[in-house]
């Protein structure tokens, strides 16, 4: 079964929620006809029902930046799964700055993967290794068990669900990205090979997995000409609607049209 790419820009605290609509105005006509590859913004919770808006109706997606496992209650600071399920495609949850400034762990991780897929939306794992353990050879060791215990107590169909990106901390926003060959073999064994582990080659077939850290024009068909690798997760270049725009066409001309013929 082949796997529709997607490319998800990641703005994290960019564009207020005006900027992020004129934004969006901008982008949407220069990637609309790309059908063959899922395309998704993740704006601040704060500019999300404005894009939403915005958004009616076009092929463009939407991905909150995190979310709460509960529905409700006494979680100052937090936002549900129930409150942006109207907004929302796709939810990002184990962003490494996530991990880093408001120390999300892999349980909660599991816990926030659990409530996306039962609110019937979609989440973006994201997994990665630090420098310091990528220099101790510690990659692959380190990724499979965020992988794991992210995935912990899902069933196989899920797998169709939700969309893992590997992003090596010390490729974001530092200008400095994984090679393609490199990229491909973690993705490939860290995290392809542990959900055929989990549940099964079927459901490691469909997953998709997506590669994230210093992703741009210049380096993205070294990206999506690798088997295992299914699109981006993008920050910086996502902001930059031209970029953004020429990273869509890239997947769509290297992967979109094997894809479209399954
Ligand atoms: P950059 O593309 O700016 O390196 O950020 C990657 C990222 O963290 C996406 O989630």
């Amino acid at each position: 079964m082949a796997r529709m790419p997607i490319i998800a820009g990641n703005w994290k605290m960019n564009k207020t929620p005006d900027e992020a609509v004129a934004f969006v105005r901008e982008l949407t006509p220069m990637i609309s006809h790309s059908d063959d590859v899922e395309r998704v913004v993740a704006p601040t919770f704060l500019a999300l029902a404005a894009v939403a808006a915005e958004l009616r109706g076009s092929p463009v997606k939407i991905a909150a930046q995190d979310a709460h496992w509960e529905s409700s209650g006494a979680f100052t600071s937090q936002v549900s799964v129930s409150m942006l399920a109207p907004l929302v495609d796709y939810v990002i949850i184990g962003h490494s700055e996530c991990r880093a400034f408001l120390n999300e762990t892999d349980e909660n991780v599991n816990r926030k993967a659990q409530a996306v897929l039962a609110a019937g939306l979609k989440p973006i794992i994201a997994v990665g290794e630090s420098l310091e353990q990528n220099e101790a050879g510690e990659t692959v060791p380190f990724v499979r068990s965020q992988v794991r215990t992210a995935l912990a107590g899902l069933a196989p169909k899920d797998m169709n669900n939700l969309v893992i990106a590997y992003e090596p901390i010390w490729a974001i926003g530092t200008g400095r990205s994984a090679s393609g060959e490199i990229a491909d073999d973690i993705i490939k064994t860290a995290v392809r090979d542990t959900v055929a582990e989990l549940y099964g080659v079927d459901a490691a077939a469909a997953v998709r997995i997506q590669y994230g850290g210093s992703v741009k024009p210049e380096n993205m068909e070294e990206f999506m000409a690798q088997p295992n690798i299914d699109g981006a997760l993008v920050g910086g270049a996502s902001l930059v609607a031209d970029d953004f725009a020429a990273l869509v066409e890239i997947a769509s001309r290297v992967k979109g049209r094997r894809s479209a013929s399954a």
